[in-house]
Parts: structure tokens; C-alpha cells; sequence
């Protein structure tokens, strides 16, 4: 349970009054913030990629090679324990959104918040209500054409064939989700951009701030003028370029920034 310590009620006030001047508030989303719904991060304690290593960026060239055995090793792999694609498998299949993506839905509805960019393809943005969303490194739960990029659901898709063929284009059909190597779709890519350069303020939420192109967006921002403020429990490689820091868990320092906003409180 997280100590609401004198300095960081003053933050948390600070935070919310910068919030309630801005015009324009986007968030940047990442790992730590589904942490709390039980699926691990990547890096720090726990982290998938501190227990079995960060991939290779080779991952997306290997599926291009051949996308038929890609797919196979796929659904071999995909129930079969020690290795990072089963354990993030089985926890994002039983997660649910924690107050964390409530409280960035409510601060939408209030209109406190413009836009989530999110680096998580756990989809309980979606689940939450989140409607302003840009999903970066994509969406487990969709299924993308490589040629074409018509996306399509990949519940009740038939694999008939390995690999999956785009009916639009003809084209190999692959997950959604983004794979290490792979250029970010040129859409969301462009639309994220887009909303670094309008925000005046950028919520960093359980982001360590290491992967590009989404760890660049908070430094385009606040080359703008935007205030960054970061939600995390330890330092990132952005904690630097930060104007306010809460140090502590999103699902628990949401809700508490969420009380001082709908308050209308601020430092
Ligand atoms: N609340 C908020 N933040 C948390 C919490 C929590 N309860 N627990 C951990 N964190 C923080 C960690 O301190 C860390 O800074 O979340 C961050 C998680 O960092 P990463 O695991 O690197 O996640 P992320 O920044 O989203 O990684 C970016 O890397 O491997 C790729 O595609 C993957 O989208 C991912 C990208």
C-alpha cells in the first residue's frame, strides 16, 4: 500500500493543477501500468525481458523469412511454459483493467484527457472504455495484413492455412502486435506524433522510457513547451526531462490524482 506521504500529496496537487490549466493532455502508457492487473513488466524487477533476456531485433525479419513456420512454432509454443510468449499469454489472458486504466477513462470522460498512447497491447485500454486511444506497438487481440494493413479481430478468424492470407490483398496476415524489428504502421506511428506535437502536458505512465520511437514522443513534447509529469514507482531514462515525478504505483496514484481533478483542487 502505497504511503501518501506530505511530498507527495504536494505533488499529486502540483500535478493535478498543471493537468487542470492544460488544453491539450495526452498519456504515454506503458508496462507498469498493467502490472497491477497481474501481467509483468518487461524490465525491472520482474520484468519478461530481465528473466529471459531482450529479444533479438531479428524477431520480424524471422517472420518474414517464413510466416508458415512462424505460425506453427505459434500455436506449438503458444501453451507451452518458459518462455515469454506463454507467461505474458496466460497472464494478459486472465487480466482485467485495474483502477489505473479507470482512472485514465474517467479523466477522458471529464475531458481532462485527450488521448492515451499506449505501448501495451494488452488491450485493457480498450476494456476499460478508453476511446481516444493509439495502440503504438499494436493490439494482441487484432490481426494485421503486411501488405495492405487492413486489420481484422483475431477471435472467430479460421485458420485455415498457414500462413494466413490477407482476402483484401493476398497478403501474409500477422499479429497485430508489433515484433521487435518491425516498423511501427505508418497510421498510428504519424497519429502519435501528431498528438506529442498538440499536447501541452504528457502524463508518462509505467513506461521506462527505453523503446523508440515511443520513448521520443515525451522529449517532442516538451521541446513544444509541454510539462511532463511521470507516474512510476522507480526512476526511467525520462524521470530527467520530467517536471513532476510520482513515485509510486499507476494504480494507485491514478485514482488519487483523479480525486484532486474532479476536486478542481491544485497546488
Ligand atoms: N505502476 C507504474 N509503473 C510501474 C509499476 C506500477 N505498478 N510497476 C512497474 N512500473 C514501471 C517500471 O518501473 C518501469 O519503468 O513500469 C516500467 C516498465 O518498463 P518496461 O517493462 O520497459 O515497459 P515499457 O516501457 O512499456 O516497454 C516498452 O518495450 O519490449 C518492448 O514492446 C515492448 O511495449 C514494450 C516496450
Amino acid at each position: 500500500m502505497l504511503e501518501l506521504t506530505a511530498r507527495l500529496s504536494a505533488c499529486l496537487d502540483d500535478a493535478a493543477a498543471v493537468i487542470l490549466r492544460s488544453k491539450h493532455v495526452v498519456a504515454l502508457a506503458g508496462a507498469g501500468l498493467s502490472v497491477e492487473s497481474g501481467i509483468p513488466p518487461f524490465r525491472g524487477p520482474g520484468g519478461l525481458w530481465t528473466k529471459y533476456g531482450e529479444p533479438t531485433n531479428l524477431s520480424y525479419r524471422e517472420f518474414i523469412r517464413d510466416p508458415g513456420q512462424w505460425w506453427e512454432d505459434r500455436f506449438r509454443n503458444e501453451d507451452r511454459p518458459g518462455d515469454p510468449t506463454y507467461e505474458l499469454k496466460v497472464a494478459v489472458d486472465q487480466a482485467k483493467p485495474n483502477l489505473g486504466h479507470h482512472a485514465l477513462v474517467e479523466m477522458e470522460e471529464l475531458g481532462l484527457l485527450k488521448c492515451v498512447v499506449t505501448q501495451n497491447v494488452d488491450n485493457l485500454h480498450g476494456e476499460a472504455g478508453s476511446r481516444s486511444l493509439l495502440e503504438i506497438h499494436g493490439n494482441r487481440t487484432w490481426l494485421r495484413c503486411v501488405d495492405c494493413g487492413v486489420r481484422q479481430p483475431r477471435d472467430g478468424y479460421h485458420f485455415d492455412s498457414l500462413p494466413p492470407r490477407c482476402t483484401e490483398c493476398g497478403g501474409v496476415i500477422k499479429m497485430d502486435t508489433v515484433m521487435f524489428g518491425e516498423p511501427i504502421p505508418e497510421d498510428v506511428l504519424l497519429a502519435s506524433r501528431e498528438q506529442a506535437e498538440t499536447c501541452d502536458c504528457m502524463l508518462l505512465v509505467g513506461t521506462s522510457g527505453t523503446v523508440n520511437p515511443a520513448a521520443r514522443l515525451p522529449l517532442v513534447a516538451k521541446e513544444l513547451g509541454a510539462k511532463l509529469i511521470e507516474i512510476n514507482p522507480g526512476e526511467t531514462a525520462l524521470t530527467h526531462a520530467c517536471d513532476i515525478t510520482l513515485n509510486g504505483p499507476s494504480g494507485e496514484l491514478l485514482p488519487l490524482l483523479l480525486i484532486r481533478l474532479k476536486n478542481g483542487e491544485g497546488g
